[in-house]
Order: C-alpha cells, then sequence, then structure tokens
C-alpha cells in the first residue's frame, strides 16, 4: 500500500507503535495500514493489546513511542484535537447516560461536537432511523436492552459525520441475534457512506465477511491481509472426525496430540501435508464414526500464526457460549 492511501482523509497509518504498562508490553512495534473505505478487523484473544491501540488511534491514551500515528489524515499525537473530530468511538465499555433518553444522549453528544441545531436533528432522526430506534426515542436509556444501547452507541458515535467509525468489542455480551443485527448495520453504513469502520473483536467468525483483518497477539501484529488471502497463506486444511466413543477419541488424541475439540463430539487435527490424509485413514480408521476433510479456516489460520486458539485467554464462559450460538453449530473449538 502507498503511503498516500492510508493517509489520506479516511485512512490509518501507524509505524514503530509501543506502549507499556510497567513491565506489560501492551502494544510491541506496531505497524499498521487501514485503507479508506475498509471495514478493517482487529482480532485477537483478551489481552492481546487490541483496546490499547484503539485508545491510542483515538487520540485518549500518548503511546510510549511511535514514528508515525495518522488518523483521517491528522497527526494523531501533536494535533489530536483534529484527529478526534474525524473520528467517532464506540467503546468497550458502555457509555451512555442512563438517566436521560435516547434523543438527550444524541443531542449531548451533538452539543460536544458542536453540531449546528438543524443539522444535529436531522442526523440524530435519520441514525435512530438506522439502528431502529425511533420509536424508542424518548425513552430513558436504563429500559433498553444491551443490543439497544449498542445500536444508539453506534448512533451517537454518527452523530458528527465522522471519516472514521471505530469500535472496540461492539458485540460483546449481546446474544446472537443482537450480534448479528450490529454487523448488519456496519455492513449498511459500509454501503452507504464515506466511512472506514475499525472493529476489534475476538470472534472469529465475525471477521469474515470483512475487507482486512489484522491478527494481533501479545501486542504484536502477526499478520494482515484479506480472509481469503490469510486462509491461503497461513490456513491448514483439517480432518474432523466423529469417535467411535471415548475410548477411540483418546486413541486419536494420543496418535495425534495436535487433535483439538470441535463442535459436538468431534475432534479436528490439522493435515500438514498430502500423505497424512491416508495416513490417518489408515492408523485410525477404525475408531471413526464420521470424517470430513474441511478446508483451511480462519480458526486454522489463528492457531497457526499464534500457536494457541483464540480462546485459550478467554476469561468470560459466557462469551465462549454465545459464540457457539451465533455460529449455529459452525464454529470450531
Ligand atoms: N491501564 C492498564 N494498566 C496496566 N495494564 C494494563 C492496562 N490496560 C491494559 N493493560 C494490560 O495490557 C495488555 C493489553 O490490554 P488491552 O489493550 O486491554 O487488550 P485487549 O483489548 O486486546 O483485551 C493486557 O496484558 C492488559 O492486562
Ligand atoms: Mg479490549
Amino acid at each position: 500500500m502507498t503511503k498516500e492511501q492510508s493517509t489520506d482523509a479516511g485512512g490509518i497509518r501507524v509505524r514503530g507503535l509501543s506502549k507499556q504498562y510497567g513491565r506489560v508490553k501492551a502494544l510491541d512495534n506496531v505497524d499498521l495500514d487501514v485503507r479508506a473505505g475498509d471495514v478493517f478487523a482487529l482480532l485477537g484473544p483478551n489481552g492481546a493489546g487490541k483496546t490499547t491501540l484503539l485508545h491510542i488511534l483515538c487520540t485518549i491514551l500518548r503511546p510510549d513511542r511511535a514514528d508515525e500515528v495518522t488518523v483521517a489524515g491528522h497527526d494523531a499525537i501533536r494535533h489530536s484535537l483534529r484527529a478526534r473530530e474525524a473520528i467517532g468511538v464506540v467503546f468497550q465499555e458502555p457509555s451512555l447516560d442512563d438517566r436521560l433518553t435516547l434523543r438527550e444522549n444524541l443531542e449531548f453528544h451533538g452539543m460536544v461536537y458542536e453540531v449546528p441545531r438543524s443539522l444535529r436533528r436531522r442526523r440524530m432522526d435519520e441514525l435512530l432511523e438506522l439502528v431502529d430506534l425511533v420509536e424508542r426515542r424518548d425513552d430513558l436509556v436504563r429500559k433498553l436492552s444491551s443490543g439497544m444501547k449498542r445500536r444508539l452507541e453506534i448512533a451517537r458515535a454518527l452523530l458528527h459525520d465522522p471519516r472514521i467509525l471505530f469500535l472496540d468489542e461492539p458485540t460483546v455480551g449481546l446474544d446472537a441475534q443482537s450480534r448479528e443485527r450490529i454487523w448488519r448495520y456496519l455492513e449498511e453504513l459500509r454501503a452507504s457512506r464515506d466511512l472506514t469502520i475499525v472493529v476489534t473483536t475476538h470472534y472469529i467468525d465475525e471477521v469474515k465477511g470483512c475487507d482486512q483483518v489484522c491478527i494481533i497477539d501479545h501486542g504484536r501484529i502477526l499478520a494482515e491481509g484479506t480472509p481469503d488471502d490469510l486462509r491461503g497463506r497461513f490456513g491448514t486444511e483439517t480432518v474432523r472426525v466423529t469417535p467411535t466413543d471415548i475410548a477411540a477419541a483418546e486413541a486419536i488424541r494420543e496418535t495425534y496430540p495436535t487433535a483439538t475439540s470441535g463442535r459436538g463430539d468431534t475432534l479436528l487435527i490439522p493435515i500438514t501435508d498430502a500423505a497424512m490424509k491416508a495416513e490417518f485413514l489408515r492408523r485410525c480408521g477404525i475408531h471413526v464414526r464420521d470424517l470430513a476433510f474441511e478446508t483451511p479456516s480462519l480458526e486454522s489460520v489463528f492457531l497457526s500464526l499464534t500457536g494457541h486458539d483464540i480462546r485459550d485467554s478467554e476469561a468470560d464462559a459466557r462469551d465462549v457460549t454465545l459464540a457457539f450460538g451465533r455460529q449455529g453449530g459452525e464454529l470450531t473449538r
């Protein structure tokens, strides 16, 4: 990517960015390019450094070191106010005022950003429409479900018409339907506006439709590309098997220590070379009730890049359940 592409009004360019908390290296020499108009996903487990990176891009946190942090065409460190005007943010932690109505929350935000009154009103109506909350506009925010609150936060982040929208784990803690809905709005926004969307997540299934995916772990960027590109470069084919019984499952695990648990009582074994397929059938065929060879998944990309499953560091067990729910049983563990 050329410098022009990522430093123009809707892009991001980061070089040599580091941030440490005590002895924890939250970000270690990070380079990043986000192209204007893309839906860009920052994928990593809890503690990877996603929020830290987002906070620096949003100018609310200063890096220890950086050769360049350009956000929407502005130097985010030296001209943080200018950068801030060009971005909208949905933070990981809820940030609405529960005691105000939906409209009052938006109104307040519009005033802070000095959006002229008539424009403010028009955009408020438009955005409430976009996130399907028009009917609720005079309700107190505390009466909304968590999914509705998230939607309102998206509307609020767009009220001053930013070039870049940042969302930090916008779907965490939401039910499957609400998660899908949030992604639908993001899709609509991408189609209808001149907007760059940067979203962090630890749900692999959510990044499949994004333009660019950047994998981050322990503060380091491990790979960046389109989902297909990443699958092609780092993915491995797997065989998914249903063992005949528990003893058979144990026998397979013993023969293939790299086997991981899949949905239901299936096991997933990475296929590292073509000869391995036949070898697997010869060695473990009798232990298997059902079997399917699967093309490289983003899960396998993550595993081969980081050496661990994205949910190994999962703190919130509830999230795992939700991730399975949304996937409709397709997610591999
Ligand atoms: N304010 C802080 N003080 C100390 N350590 C922090 C602070 N914020 C984050 N960390 C640590 O920095 C690392 C990255 O955290 P974070 O950016 O929140 O990751 P993520 O958003 O990917 O979960 C983690 O090890 C976390 O514990
Ligand atoms: Mg975070």
